[in-house]
């Protein structure tokens, strides 16, 4: 049995990941700050496989441990995907005047947390396991007034080249006025 741990799984791009390696026999570990929500996905998904669903937040250093602990009770991971991820305000708000305690967060969800979790993770990696992080076209194309959310995907992409993985691959989301679509980039081992 191979196994995944999915954060940010309880709903959207995270739970339909979730529901394709569970369809396919793939012990999970998800997560989710919303305790209800991801009791309901933990349930959805146990119909077809074994899941471990821990709620709790990316960036704090205590529920990173037990998602260790998860990890360690399915007897390793053979993918992580990083999906979890924080949009920041909503409009965007322009760099100059974006609120720097609120940057901070961004970065502290979409960067610092992916990069943590392999670390804390790392004893129960398997050798040949494929770390996926979730970015975005805003981490590649500047666009006016995503300043804040695209350079923190930028970030995330540039310290994802850089990890000596075995196998590490983006996948990026993609949305605009009319469509929504995926786009994935798998990165040559380092
Ligand atoms: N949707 C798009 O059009 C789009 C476009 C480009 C890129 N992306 C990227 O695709 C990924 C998934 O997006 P989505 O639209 O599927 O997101 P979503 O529907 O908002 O779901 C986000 C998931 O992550 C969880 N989450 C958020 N912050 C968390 C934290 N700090 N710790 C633990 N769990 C957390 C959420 O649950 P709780 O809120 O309960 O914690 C939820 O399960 C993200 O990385 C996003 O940046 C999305």
């Amino acid at each position: 049995m191979k196994n995944a741990l999915i954060t940010g799984a309880s709903r959207g791009l995270g739970l339909a990941l979730a529901r394709q390696l569970a369809q396919n026999g793939w012990g999970l570990v998800i997560d989710g700050r919303g305790k209800k929500a991801l009791e309901e996905a933990r349930e959805l998904l146990s119909a077809k496989t074994k899941v471990i669903a821990i709620s709790g937040d990316v960036t704090a250093e205590s529920h990173r441990k037990k998602l260790l602990k998860a990890a360690q009770e399915l007897d390793g991971l053979h993918l992580i995907v990083n999906n979890a991820s924080l949009l920041g305000p909503s409009p965007q708000p322009q760099l100059l005047g974006y609120p720097l305690d609120v940057l901070e967060d961004v970065y502290r969800a979409n960067v610092i947390a992916p990069l943590a979790i392999v670390q804390t993770l790392r004893s129960a990696i398997k050798p040949d396991a494929c770390i996926i992080n979730v970015t975005s076209d805003a981490g590649i194309e500047a666009y006016g007034g995503w300043g804040g959310y695209g350079s923190s995907k930028a970030a995330l992409e540039h310290l994802l080249r850089s990890l000596s993985c075995p196998r590490t691959c983006s996948i990026r989301g993609v949305n605009d006025e009319c469509c929504s679509f995926i786009e994935y980039r798998i990165f040559p081992a380092s």
